[in-house]
């Protein structure tokens, strides 16, 4: 079957995209696109053209998969494509469905008239993958809906409705049906244009859009200013932002081939590969090998959460706002009353900003039912389990649920250390048992890291991980190890920065560090969020376990500890590592700065010089070094898996691929030479991994594992 369909509709010729299963612009559809317009301008039976994708969207942009690849020498950019598209005598009218994203909207932009059907994305997300949009996108998208909007948009990389493409001029035409009915509206439209025999109207010669903005030019220099910290490490946003700006100031030819020159430059750098990385390890992620995708799965209509503390409240709300009733479950009623309280809060937040109404609120708060027994869960789908971290509770709860729980629940536990299959034990049913990590706060960050416990059956895997999907959420499975796949990786970023601190840096040098490199925080801005009692907690349990700290290791949180004796547990008591006057913003406290020095000394440290790159490394390279270790103990599928893992459980750059494209990105070797130079400098606890050591010998990465 040919990669552009041709049909006709009287003298209308229909060109329909044809690559599933998203119509990408590959060679074949653009070498079909080329040949057809050039065939078709010539068809003295041919009136008019529409253009649409066969299948179930219009078209998702250009073939991610052959970037970095060179084309055949016939087959033409799509850029040089559009223009001559746009040139066309005879009227192009553009039949909208489903999807028209980066290349597909540029390819709509090209045509001289847009109609649109229902429940449509459109939108320029090159952004998202490093480049911008490089077939005239920053150059038509402003003629048509104005520069203020295009900026947003191809900055953002947002995808908006049709119903807003049409507000903002970029869609002529709505159409209230289905695909056929979009293509008669469309074909009909080009019927009209044909006859009225005036000349086509092409995005690329109109004017009014860059008007506003060719009055006042400074708009460019606000728009740097007011995306700089969402851009802090990236060139994408600001060549976006440069192209939009040619288009005020050049003639459409020059604004093209500026932007080609901008593309270019981008499109095989190393913030393209890692967001082009990113983009497919979060599409490989929900490929289990031995879980094939037609494993069937239990229907999941309603949901019960046990505990309506920080994590219990954010997971109910995450299936409220799936549209999936849910039962709370606390044991006391005024805890429950208080956790139920938090949730409207939190949603009474959003109302306040403007990003939901209070309808919506007032439905998904009518999703959420309380109760203080157990029973309530008898015919519940999945039990999702957030109660405190305690073995010995988990299992008590976890066998009263057996007793209580219909057949074929799905019994989860929210845990983000302990061990699944011990909690597993403690049921008659350990297949239909399954760890469902949610990453805090529950209601906004996107990971999930679904555990897979040894007796868990391939259908309840399969289950949890399309709910998670359902669930707005990106499911990552990993297996049973304390921490799974993120806070393991996480305790050996914590500990250097720990360590660092001890030698001769300040929390802010590290967090300055952390920051600029692209994580949201620092380690240190993230302990005052998260709580440092949590951890605080936990080592005062460790040391009782063991009778007193480890003689034969170094102590990590010695200085942690007399934050915490002070009562300086973060944001929530106003004072941590940081003090917090407007009780969100860390500002650097001498009086930390005096602990951390008199500790120093007594710990036999001569403060040092700590270098920025060593701050890097030390941070990284473990947490690094423990992803090797996770994915040769099979604890993580992939290592690519790893990397989703960390860009949505603690907001990893995606512009580094996650840490460990990042780690591949910098070459192996080097990590695992510096890891050894930290052996010997530091302790053992720095070795570099087998995996680590054999992959940077053998001249591969992690991509190679
Ligand atoms: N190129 C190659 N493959 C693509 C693709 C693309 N543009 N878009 C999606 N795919 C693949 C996915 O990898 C996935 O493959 P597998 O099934 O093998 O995993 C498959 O198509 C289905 O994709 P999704 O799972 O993402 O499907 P969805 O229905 O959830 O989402 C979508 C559909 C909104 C179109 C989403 O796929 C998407 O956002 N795609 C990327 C859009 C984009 O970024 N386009 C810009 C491309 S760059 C460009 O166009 C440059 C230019 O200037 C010419």
């Amino acid at each position: 079957m040919s990669a552009v369909i041709e049909e006709r509709r009287g003298r209308i010729a229909l060109l329909k995209l044809n690559n599933p299963p998203v119509n990408g612009l590959g060679w074949p559809v653009r070498e079909g696109l080329d040949a057809a317009i050039d065939r078709l301008g010539k068809d003295a039976d041919v009136d008019a053209i529409v253009v649409t994708g066969d299948g179930r969207m219009f078209c998702a942009g250009a073939d991610i998969r052959e970037f970095g690849t060179t084309p055949p020498e016939h087959v033409r950019g799509l850029g040089k494509i559009l223009t001559d598209l746009e040139a066309m005598e005879k009227p192009v009218v553009a039949a909208i469905h489903g999807v028209a994203a980066g290349g597909g909207l540029e390819l709509a932009l090209g045509c001289h008239h847009r109609v649109c059907g229902p429940k449509t994305k459109l939108g320029l997300p090159e952004v998202s993958l490093g480049i911008l949009p490089g077939a005239g996108g920053t150059q038509r998208l402003p003629r048509v809906a104005g520069v203020a909007k295009a900026l947003e948009m191809i900055v953002s990389g947002r995808l908006v409705s049709e119903k807003e493409a049409f507000k903002a001029g970029i869609v002529d035409e709505l159409v209230d049906g289905d695909v056929d009915a979009v293509i008669d509206a469309a074909v009909a439209a080009a019927e009209k244009l044909a006859a009225a025999g005036v000349p086509p109207r092409r995005s690329g010669e109109r004017s009014d859009g860059l008007k506003e903005a060719q009055g006042n030019p400074s708009l460019f220099d606000d728009f740097r200013k007011s995306m700089a910290k969402r851009a802090r490490g990236m060139n994408a946003p600001y060549a976006c932002v440069r192209c939009v700006e040619a288009a005020t100031t050049m003639a459409l030819a020059d604004g093209l081939q500026y932007e080609r020159d901008e593309f270019v430059k981008l499109v095989d750098a190393i913030e393209a590969k890692s967001m082009r990385h990113a983009f497919f390890a979060e599409r490989e992620v929900a490929k289990i090998p031995d879980v094939p995708a037609d494993t069937p799965t239990r229907p999941i209509q309603n949901a019960g959460v046990i505990g309506c503390g920080t994590m219990g409240g954010g997971i109910a709300m995450v299936f409220a706002n799936a549209g999936l009733p849910v039962t709370v479950i606390e044991s006391e009623q005024s805890a429950l009353d208080a956790g139920l309280e938090k949730i409207a809060n939190n949603y009474a937040a959003t109302v306040s900003k403007g990003r939901l109404s209070q309808e919506e609120m007032d439905r998904r708060m009518g999703l959420i039912t309380g109760a203080t027994d157990l029973t309530e869960l008898a015919a519940t789908d999945i039990v999702v389990e957030a109660v405190f971290e305690n073995m010995d509770v988990k299992k008590e709860l976890f066998a009263r649920l057996d007793k209580v729980c219909k057949p074929g629940v799905i019994l989860a536990t929210n845990t983000s250390t302990l061990d699944v299959d011990e909690i597993a034990s403690a049921t008659s049913r350990p297949q239909d048992v399954i760890g469902t990590h949610f990453f805090s706060p529950a209601n906004v960050m996107r990971l999930m890291e679904n555990v897979r416990g040894e007796k868990t059956a391939d259908e309840v895997i399969a289950t949890v991980m399309k709910l998670s999907k359902t669930l707005g959420k990106v499911g990552v499975l990993v297996g049973v190890c304390h921490g799974f796949v993120g806070n393991r990786m996480l305790h050996q970023y914590l500990r250097e920065a720990m360590f660092l601190v001890e030698e001769g840096a300040l929390p802010q040098d590290i967090d300055r560090v952390i920051y600029d490199f692209g994580l949201p925080m620092g380690p240190f801005a993230m302990c005052d969020l998260a709580g440092n009692d949590v951890g605080w907690r936990v080592r005062q349990e460790q040391i009782k376990a063991q009778g007193g700290t480890p003689s034969n290791a170094r102590y990590s949180g010695t200085i942690a500890d007399k934050i915490c004796d002070l009562g300086r547990f973060g944001q929530k008591t106003g004072k941590g590592w940081f003090k917090y006057g407007d009780g969100r913003t860390p500002t650097p406290d001498p009086d930390v700065e005096a602990i951390i020095l008199e500790t120093s000394k007594e710990l036999g440290f001569a403060r040092r010089e700590i270098s920025d790159e060593e701050i890097l490394q030390r941070c990284l390279y473990p947490l690094v070094n423990e992803g090797a270790k996770i994915l040769d103990e099979g604890i993580a599928l992939r290592a690519s898996d790893i990397d989703v893992v960390w860009m949505h459980g603690y907001g990893f750059p995606r512009f580094r691929g996650g840490p460990m494209f990042w780690a591949d990105t910098i070459g192996l070797q080097t990590i695992a030479e510096t890891m050894q130079r930290f052996e010997k400098e530091q302790g053992p606890w720095m070795a570099p991994s087998p995996l680590l050591l054999k992959l940077a010998a053998d001249g591969k990465g992690f991509g190679d594992a």
